[in-house]
């Protein structure tokens, strides 16, 4: 791709900052959504065409947003980065605890060392974004340093509604660092906050509420605000994009915001970014919504699924989360970016996954943990992954690792 005016301003900034590394979970258990269709008296097209979900990832009891984002994490840590990175951001809206932060858990299970600063981020799907934000500011001043970005979430909409074909569970981990190997972040976005009430969960729920129809208008007008927003501050615009990935809360959803801007690009590049959205759809097509790690699930089906981008192409992302806070943002994949993928060992997840039925399902999402204070131990020689919760006693989760 050419070299933009934008891209000279931002060469003369020497310092690169960017993703690294990006791992992934999802738990070990999903239904099929025709099934799940049928379950519900509905045309099974609806679900995979008109909604765009194949397949939904179900979190057994033995994984909460803790282990989930720990499993994800593991895969993309070595002895070096363990010491290196000195910031956690937890990036959730499954909150496990009101007051103690979800990361220092996954500190601890990962073996990172001690002087590092852990906290959680809450915005809806937003948070893992604000968090790489704040992690780019913290590499700029630190470039020696590595961070690592949790992103980790169990939807839940509730049995029989209308938002349950957009349920789902897993986690993205991302470390943030000087000279990334995936993939660099330009310096300037566009972002907007605004006072909405499309989509919210009261401390009292363990379901959302949702508002479905104003939250697809509003996902459509928050992208339309910082596309422009973004055009404006760099002066880049469609045709200097190679791809552009969405927050999937179900796939036909990042579809629609796409088709709206693609009249701007020439009709090759309205093929090609057609085509690099599907693939950046397919690993969400089998997973569901995970909220705050949804758009980086998208980047990530993206970067393992296509063979054909190349160093320098930039990908551009839209963030969303309801209530609601939008951002339009970029990067540029570095050179071998491939080759710093997890492919085989996201490949192997997916493949070892196991079918439940509606009925397995439905109990499952119906059981939950006790929150009286008695003591429970949770059965996790059923569950493949590394780190399982594994009990609860005196209202103190215990994790443990195999
Ligand atoms: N064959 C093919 N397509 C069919 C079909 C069939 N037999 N029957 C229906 N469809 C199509 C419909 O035409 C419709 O397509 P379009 O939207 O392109 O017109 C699509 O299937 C969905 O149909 P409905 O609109 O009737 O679906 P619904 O009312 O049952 O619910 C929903 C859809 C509102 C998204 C609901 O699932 C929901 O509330 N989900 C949760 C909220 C959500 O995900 N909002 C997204 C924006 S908010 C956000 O992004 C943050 C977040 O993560 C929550």
């Amino acid at each position: 791709m050419d070299c933009t005016p934008y891209d000279a301003i931002q060469r003369r900034m020497t310092l690169k900052i960017g993703i690294d590394k990006i791992g992934f979970y999802t738990p070990h258990l999903y239904v099929d959504m025709n099934k799940l269709a049928v379950a519900r008296n509905v045309e099974p097209e609806k679900f995979t065409i008109g909604i765009g979900q194949d397949e939904m990832s179900v979190a057994p009891l033995t994984q909460d947003p803790v282990t989930l984002a720990a499993n994800a994490a593991l895969t993309i840590l070595d002895d070096e980065s363990r010491e290196k990175i000195d910031l956690v951001l937890f990036g959730t809206e499954t909150g496990i605890d009101h007051s103690k932060a979800a990361g220092i858990y996954v500190h601890r299970l990962l073996h990172l060392q001690p002087n590092a600063r852990t906290v959680e981020l809450k915005q809806a799907c937003y948070s893992a974004t604000a968090a790489i934000q704040l992690a780019k500011g913290h590499i700029a001043l630190h470039p020696d340093k590595k961070v690592l970005v949790l992103a980790s979430d169990i939807a839940r909409y509730g049995l029989n509604t209308p938002g349950e074909v957009t349920q789902g569970a897993g986690a993205v981990a991302l470390i943030i660092s000087a000279n990334p190997k995936v993939m660099e972040l330009d310096s300037k976005s566009a972002y907007v906050t605004k006072d909405i009430m499309d989509f919210w969960r009261p401390t009292y729920s363990d379901v959302a509420f949702v508002d479905g129809k104003y939250s697809n208008d509003q996902y459509i007008s928050f992208f339309h605000h910082v596309w422009k927003e973004y055009k404006e501050k760099t002066g880049l615009s469609l045709d200097d994009f190679a791809a552009v990935c969405f927050h999937l809360p179900y796939t036909k959803m990042g579809l629609k915001a796409l088709r709206t801007v693609l009249e701007e690009g020439s009709e090759q590049l309205q093929r090609q970014l057609q085509e690099k959205f599907e693939k950046s759809a397919m690993y969400s097509r089998k997973v569901g919504n995970i909220y705050t790690a949804s758009l980086y699930l998208s980047l990530l089906s993206l970067l393992e699924n296509d063979e054909e981008l190349q160093a320098e192409d930039r990908i551009g992302l839209f963030s969303y989360g309801s209530g609601a806070v939008g951002e339009f943002f970029s990067g540029k994949l570095q050179p071998d970016y491939r080759n710093h993928l997890e492919i085989t060992s996201h490949q192997a997840l997916f493949d070892s996954r196991n079918e439940i039925t509606v009925s397995e399902y439905e109990a499952i999402f119906s059981i939950s943990l006790p929150t009286d204070g008695t003591t429970v131990e949770l059965n996790i020689a059923d569950d493949p992954a590394s780190i399982c919760l594994s009990g609860i006693t005196a209202h103190m989760r215990q994790y443990e690792t195999k």
